[in-house]
């Protein structure tokens, strides 16, 4: 029964609208990468990078700092283009057929790389994944919300000439106090240039029902990356699911975590009419890896059934920023899928 299913899951037409493309540095990539370009990093084998992977709490925190070294590491056009056509190979395996995926942006000007060159890595690689692996996608450029709104705005000015390759633009890293705040002026300009609007509203934060309203309000984001808490105000999941904001959940887990995490909340999500969807946020930094895993596990550890599971990829190809029509031929090819199985 549950072979069955299992196999349900990986043969089912995915999308996944919450993943770091610098959180898909494999362990063996850090590794490779680190002594291709001379950089220090504290692990000398795949053990030690596993190992360092059991992040201990506040969560949030811990990651980013192993997190930072997979930015280390990554120098030139052709590491941003190795690391994102694995990717792209790695999600075709996974059945996923669109994929918005997030960069990150001052972690990398900061250390004195070019915008251009970064993104010309990234951008070659989704034409050729397109041409090799027949993935659709879509870049979100992301802010980190730790550093200054000057600096997003000069990030704004660079991106310039790779608008029209740029869906939208996003805010990550640290959760820092009230961080709307300091983006009011930002998002208003990526509005004005069309992009799409996004931003992360950790899990476990302090002032994160404050946050997520900030967002909502301040900064008028369509989608809440994670946005778990949520569910903790009841205003604030009625406005939610009376405008069907989606938001993006990563139940990952580490790897001494017995059980996935918030799978119980996620439920709630659902129940409560959020549109809600799974997704890996940073594959190759969690012990959930990949979105099969993640599906699969959900249902072993979560009972969660066929229907929710088809449900959860509804929702993701549902918030997916792309036209009316190419939502409707996706989810067209999802229920074909489930109706033959
Ligand atoms: N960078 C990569 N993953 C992140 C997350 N989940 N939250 C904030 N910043 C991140
Ligand atoms: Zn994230």
């Amino acid at each position: 029964m549950s072979y069955g299913l299992n196999d349900f899951i990986t043969g089912m037409p995915k999308a996944e609208l919450h993943v770091h493309i610098e959180g898909c540095v494999e362990p063996l990539m850090l590794l490779r990468l680190a002594e291709r370009n001379g950089v220090d990093i504290p692990y000398r084998d795949e053990d030690e990078v596993w190992a360092a992977q059991d992040y201990g709490e506040p969560a949030l925190d811990n990651f980013l700092k192993y997190h930072e070294n997979c930015l280390r590491v990554l120098q030139t056009g052709q590491d941003f283009y190795e690391l994102a056509y694995a990717f792209f190979k790695r999600s075709a395996e996974e059945n996923i057929v669109y994929l918005e995926i997030m960069f990150e942006t001052q972690a990398h000007i900061s250390r004195g790389l070019v915008f251009s060159e970064c993104f010309d890595g990234l951008n070659q690689a989704r034409r050729d994944g397109r041409r090799d692996f027949g993935i659709e996608s879509n870049w979100i450029m992301s802010f980190q919300r730790d550093h200054s709104a000057e600096s997003s705005m000069e990030i704004l000015d660079m991106a310039k000439p790779f608008k029209d390759e740029i869906i939208g633009v996003g805010l990550d890293n640290y959760e820092v106090n009230n961080f709307a705040l300091k983006f009011v002026e930002v998002f208003r300009r990526a509005r004005e240039e069309g992009y799409r609007l996004t931003s992360h509203c950790d899990c476990n934060q302090q002032n994160s029902i404050e946050h997520i309203r900030q967002c909502l309000e301040l900064l008028q984001v369509e989608r809440i990356d994670h946005g778990l808490h949520v569910i903790d105000s009841p205003e604030l999941t009625a406005m939610v699911r009376e405008s069907q904001i989606p938001l993006t959940m990563c139940p990952t887990w580490r790897p001494s975590d017995p059980a996935p995490r918030r799978l119980e909340s996620i439920r709630e999500m659902l129940e409560l009419g959020l549109l809600v969807s799974i997704n890996t946020d940073d594959p190759a930094e969690f012990a959930s890896r990949y979105l099969n895993n993640i599906f699969i596990e959900m249902h072993k550890h979560g009972s969660y059934t066929k229907d929710e599971i088809v449900r959860l990829t509804r929702n993701a190809f549902t918030s997916a920023w792309i036209s009316e029509d190419a939502k409707a031929h996706y989810l067209e090819k999802l229920e074909k899928y489930v109706a033959g199985k």
